[in-house]
């Protein structure tokens, strides 16, 4: 099984604050709908009450603690690898956050991608350190502000050494 995570920082591993993401960008939400739409995405439940619905043409996880939570439309698991053992081996499943489901996934991903914006925010959570001697990076596509999208970002792909 491919896992992939998938997560926008800023330049100090920021990911988000009062359970919101830290920024607008129309042209990474893009990326990740196109990325992520047709296969199982799995998330933290602050990140999916963030969200507030199931993501359409996708089947969405939910890792809690609660011990009977259950959200229409969505499988909701007590562990990670309870979640990763309900999903197909032949396919590949997206880990979408936030920091604390990313820091369970972390050891166990193949691959990230990985929006870098350009700037620190305030941020409250953060993505864990990735480390260069376990990670080659094979993509990186640099994407300037523009009218819709205020902040520079880069696209880059990660996959473990
Ligand atoms: N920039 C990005 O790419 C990105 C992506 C996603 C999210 N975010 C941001 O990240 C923030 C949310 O992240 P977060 O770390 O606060 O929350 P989270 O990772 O989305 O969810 C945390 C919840 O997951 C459950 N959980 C955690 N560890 C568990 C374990 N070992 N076993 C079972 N359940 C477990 C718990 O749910 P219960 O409390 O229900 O037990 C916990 O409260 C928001 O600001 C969001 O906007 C950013």
């Amino acid at each position: 099984m491919t896992i992939t995570i998938i997560v926008a920082t800023d330049q100090h591993n920021g990911i988000g604050a009062n359970n919101q993401l830290l920024w607008h960008l129309p042209a990474d939400l893009k990326f990740f709908k196109q990325t992520t739409t047709g296969h199982t995405i799995i998330m933290g439940r602050k990140t999916y009450d963030s969200i507030g619905k199931p993501l359409p043409n996708r089947q969405s996880m939910v890792i809690t603690k609660q011990p009977n939570l259950k959200i229409e439309g969505v499988q909701v698991f007590n562990a990670m690898a309870d979640a990763l053992a309900a999903c197909d081996v032949e396919k590949e499943v997206f880990i979408i956050g936030g920091a604390e489901i990313y820091k369970l996934a972390l050891p166990l991903a193949n691959k990230i991608y990985l929006t870098k914006v350009e700037g620190i925010f305030n941020a409250d959570v953060f993505f864990p350190e990735i480390l260069t001697s376990e990670w080659k990076e094979t993509e990186h596509t640099f994407y300037p502000k523009d009218e819709k999208n205020a902040f520079d970002f880069t696209l880059i792909t990660l996959v473990r050494i």
